[in-house]
């Protein structure tokens, strides 16, 4: 697959498409070991070794982002009445069929992993995978090891929904960690409402191999890494 030298670079997320014309021209990429410093110059990014600085590239056919989710956005493709996590991702990391891997709720922040790659998507939201989901919630009232307890044995929500063994712990007053190991809709508001410890905020800190880079402020997005990527295929 041959592509404009400049759009491999860009596919990474690392560089901007403006970016990655000034690091080509400045003579840091090679393509095969040969100095390549012409932007429109294509490469096939599967066959050819391209590095920048020496370093190898680390194309990837699809794209895996982190995005911190702000309150207020939906967890969609898109919209007609709200703004969706795909309008919070800049033109040069959006990719056709990128899409969120799981949801979370309009009102939850914190960590959505966004991708192209779907059978990595369908692979981690499996309900035969269990990927350890973590989040950290402003309830009122404070957690009781009974209510850590009931968790453990796995509740049973009030329409009759069993949840799987959960993790709760308390965090002093008003605040709690739960770990849930599938994707139910409403699950950790409901579970904690269940025990009478109502939700005021919620924020993903985890999912399965990554956690939230603390750099990302709301409403940001970034690339994974390649070990960030190397870490979600071992969890499937
Ligand atoms: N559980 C919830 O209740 N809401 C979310 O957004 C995610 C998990």
């Amino acid at each position: 697959m041959q592509l404009r030298l400049d759009k491999i670079l860009t596919d990474t997320g690392r560089w901007s498409r403006k970016e990655s014309r000034e690091v080509i021209r400045a003579g840091r990429v090679t393509v095969g070991g040969t100095v390549v410093r012409r932007p429109e110059q294509k490469a096939d990014p599967q066959a050819e070794e391209i590095a920048v600085d020496g370093a190898p590239l680390g194309w990837s056919a699809h794209s895996y982002l982190m995005l911190h989710k702000p309150a207020g956005v939906l967890t969609a493709t898109e919209d007609r009445s709200a703004p969706t996590v795909l309008d919070l991702v800049p033109a040069g990391l959006r990719r056709p069929g990128l899409a969120p891997v799981g949801r979370l709720d309009k009102d939850t922040t914190g960590l959505l992993l966004l991708t192209d790659d779907g059978a990595l998507a369908h692979a981690l939201l499996s309900p035969r995978r269990h990927v350890d989901k973590v989040y950290l919630a402003r309830i009122e009232g404070t957690v009781r090891e009974e209510d850590c307890a009931a968790f453990r044995a796995g509740l049973t929500l009030g329409d009759g929904t069993k949840c799987l063994p959960a993790e709760l712990e308390g965090l002093g007053p008003g605040c709690c960690r739960v770990t849930v190991r599938e994707g139910k809709y409403h699950q950790v508001r409901r579970m904690l409402a269940l025990r009478g410890l109502p939700v005021r905020a919620l924020s993903r800190i985890s999912f399965g191999p990554l956690r939230l880079d603390g750099a990302l402020a709301p409403g940001q997005v970034r690339a994974l890494t390649a070990a960030e990527i190397d870490a979600l295929r071992r969890e499937t």
